[in-house]
């Protein structure tokens, strides 16, 4: 894909994100920051069973992690956790179409909010 150039998935997304808001008292919820431009990501779930049965996001950042972001919470509602930790940001990448080289870096933040976020809820569980 050319530089700077978005796929139709990734406007789509950018347009109409699917999923942006919050949840409240959520099981589990993360905020990331992308050292490299500044631009935050929020992911907040609802966990039932070990099992993702609702995700929002909220992204203060560029179109592409915008649009990760969207695509990161249509990819794991209705898994496992376990299922959830597999999907990567090439994978989320993939799914959107692709992204430009210089945009790839844009997707980790929705993939390393989604651990943290299960990171989170293990912790509280734990308790
Ligand atoms: Fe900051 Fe894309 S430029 S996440």
């Amino acid at each position: 894909m050319a530089e700077g150039q978005y796929s139709d998935i990734v406007i789509d997304h950018f347009e109409n994100p699917r999923n942006m808001g919050e949840i409240e008292a959520a099981d589990g919820e993360a905020q990331v920051g992308n050292p490299a431009c500044g631009d935050v990501t929020k992911i907040f779930l609802k966990i039932r069973d070990d099992r993702i049965v609702d995700a929002r996001f909220k992204t203060f950042g560029c179109a592409a992690a915008i649009a990760s972001a969207s695509m990161t919470t249509e990819l794991i509602k209705g898994k496992s956790l376990d299922e959830a930790l597999k999907i990567t940001n090439e994978h989320v990448a993939k799914e959107l179409g692709g992204l430009p080289a210089a945009k790839l870096h844009c997707s980790v933040m929705a993939e390393e909010a989604l651990r943290t976020a299960i990171e989170d809820y293990r912790k509280k569980i734990a308790k």
